[in-house]
């Protein structure tokens, strides 16, 4: 089982598989996806390999990012590999959603399990302003399409800002009664490029947390391969709230997730220094050299990350690692 210093198991691996995206959210890509030079990003045996080693290790699910994931043509192969690996329960997708009801189908097929969805605003203009997109009823399309369906699960991101989101969530309270999703509201994290729009937007969690509590909302239970939201439920909702909140107390105590990137770099927090280059050992079919050398990097895995201290590594969007 892949460990690190601290005792911390990582049941969870989160790939990201293109660092290109279409939309251009204000705290991400605020003047969209610029194209310095050609990328080579992980290929579907390079995945393979990956997958593969990190099951061996004791990982069970799998997230794929982006960038935007579905920018990708052969993603509906890469779910697929990923499901069929020995030892890997789980494949979740986060995605902006851009084209999910044209896309649906080929990643059920493939054997999606869970399907994450940007959604920053429920109004259009909003959602517009944010991403320069009007795609959100196209996208709550595709939700409801994913929800008929009936296998993934479905949850939301809304990251929150002062601006949008940050005060009144009652619009979102109100999809919620009769949406069975879980909507996670994530709090603006600072990277290298976006401070002057995290100094304006960012809103604590624990307002709204205090708030869900006084209306009757009650914790949930957390499994070992969950992301790191604090979840609630209520007897009158057929949705969920979950709280992802980076900059409280102990966040990383719960850490069960490594990232790779999608030019085949581990990375050990989402904001460490540079990433750790495994691609030469994902060359070849034997990956037992490779899992060595992924055990052997676990050492420097860092008890938390230093955003308290305004440090965000080497992260200048999350676009570079899918969040
Ligand atoms: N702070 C918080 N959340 C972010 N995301 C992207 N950038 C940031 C940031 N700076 C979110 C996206 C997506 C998830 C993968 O991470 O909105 O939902
Ligand atoms: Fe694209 Fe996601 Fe960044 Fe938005 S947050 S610009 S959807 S990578």
């Amino acid at each position: 089982m892949l460990t690190d210093n601290f005792g911390r198991k990582f049941y969870y691996l989160r790939l990201s598989i293109t660092d290109v995206c279409n939309f251009r959210c204000s705290y991400c890509l605020p003047d969209g996806y610029q194209c310095d030079q050609k990328r080579d990003f992980l290929s579907v045996p390079e995945i393979k390999r990956i997958a593969n080693a990190f099951a061996q290790m004791g990982t069970e699910k799998i997230r794929i990012t982006g960038g935007e994931p579905s920018l990708r043509k052969d993603l509906p192969e890469i779910i697929a590999t990923c499901k069929q690996t020995p030892g890997i329960k789980r494949v979740a997708i986060t995605s902006n959603g851009f084209k999910l009801p044209e896309h649906l189908p080929a990643w059920l097929d493939a054997g999606i399990d869970a399907i994450n969805i940007s959604i920053d605003s429920l109004d259009p203009r909003q959602f517009n302003a944010i991403t320069g997109h009007n795609k959100l009823p196209h996208i709550l399309k595709g939700i409801d399409m994913a929800l008929a369906d009936g296998r993934p699960s479905i949850k939301v991101n809304t990251v929150l800002m002062r601006e949008y989101n940050g005060y009144d969530i009652q619009t979102y309270l109100d999809w919620l009664k009769d949406t069975p999703v879980t909507l996670r509201f994530i709090e603006l994290m600072q990277t290298g490029d976006n401070k002057k729009f995290f100094d304006a937007q960012h809103v604590q969690g624990s307002r709204i947390r205090q708030n869900l509590i006084l209306d009757g909302w009650l914790p949930a239970i957390r499994d070992r391969s969950s992301g790191p939201a604090q979840e609630f439920y209520h007897p009158d909702y057929l949705g969920r709230i979950g709280l992802i909140m980076p900059y409280s107390k102990d966040f990383c105590n719960s850490c069960n997730r490594l990232r790779i990137s999608s030019l085949g770099k581990l990375h050990l927090c989402l904001f460490t220094e540079q990433g750790l280059s495994l691609k030469e050992y994902l060359q070849q079919d034997d990956i037992e050299p490779l899992k060595a050398q992924i055990t052997a990097m676990m050492t420097d895995k860092q008890a938390t990350h230093f955003l308290h201290e305004n440090l965000t590594g080497a992260t200048t969007n999350l676009s570079m690692l899918g969040g």
